[in-house]
């Protein structure tokens, strides 16, 4: 399989986003667009079926989410992706949907990832300065950082954005607090069964919540608590 941005391996992640839309998991252009871009086999092993609509290993008890919830994420989000906009990805993983929201809100925006295990912070760097978002990496408005996700990014909030990538049992408090009034959060509830739960803070500061659908994702937890297996 090709792997670099020529040649049949864009062709294949364009294909599969293509088939995303004819599924009918998005409507998006925008979304379709950072899709395309951002090759989704930089983010995963060789060997690796990239382009395949599931979720994979990639160590650490830890996955790549499949591409149907990149993009159902993508869209829920795409209002609070503008350019300019900020944007906090908690357990980034592999680096892709930061990626994604580094191209979205451009140079001026700023796109954060907090990720809890440090060999895939240095692993997603890797992957994202292989990628269309590499020059958002260098100039500085795209960043990983080591943390525990469920403490947010105080350093750059609030956020127009927030996604997080695994489930946790609530919705951490502080992540609530570093959005913006107007902001959107996407979030995985709940332990054994689990929903995405889009959280809009309304311009008073209150927040309204609802469920999207039902989800499978690991944990949101400590560090040591993912390493044995949860
Ligand atoms: C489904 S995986 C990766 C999702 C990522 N969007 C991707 O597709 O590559 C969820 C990630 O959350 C991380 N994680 C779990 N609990 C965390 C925490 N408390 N703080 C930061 N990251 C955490 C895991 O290590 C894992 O990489």
């Amino acid at each position: 399989m090709e792997r670099n941005s020529s040649g049949s391996g864009i062709n294949k992640n364009k294909q599969m986003v293509e088939q995303l839309q004819q599924y009918g998991v998005f409507s998006s252009k925008k979304v379709a667009e950072v899709m395309e871009t951002v090759d989704r086999a930089l983010f995963v092993a060789d060997g690796t079926p990239a382009y395949v609509d599931s979720p994979m290993a990639i160590g650490y008890n830890a996955t790549v989410s499949a591409p149907h919830m990149h993009a159902t994420c993508l869209q829920l989000l795409e209002q609070n992706l503008q350019p300019g906009m900020r944007a906090l990805d908690v357990g980034s993983g592999t680096g892709y949907l930061t990626a994604c929201f580094a191209i979205m809100v451009g140079s001026q925006g700023r796109a954060i990832g907090v990720e809890h295990i440090p060999e895939l912070v240095a692993s997603s760097i890797k992957n994202i300065e292989k990628s269309a978002a590499a020059p958002l990496l260098k100039e500085g408005s795209l960043s990983v950082h080591v943390g525990d996700g469920r403490e947010g990014w105080p350093e750059h909030a609030p956020y127009d954005a927030i996604h997080v990538g695994a489930a946790a049992p609530e919705i951490p408090q502080p992540l609530i607090d570093q959005l913006k009034p107007g902001g959107r959060m996407v979030i995985p509830v709940g332990k054994m069964f689990q929903d995405l739960n889009v959280v809009d803070k309304n311009l008073d500061g209150s927040v309204s919540i609802r469920s999207e659908i039902s989800v499978r994702y690991v944990p949101l937890t400590s560090r040591d608590a993912q390493l044995k297996g949860y």
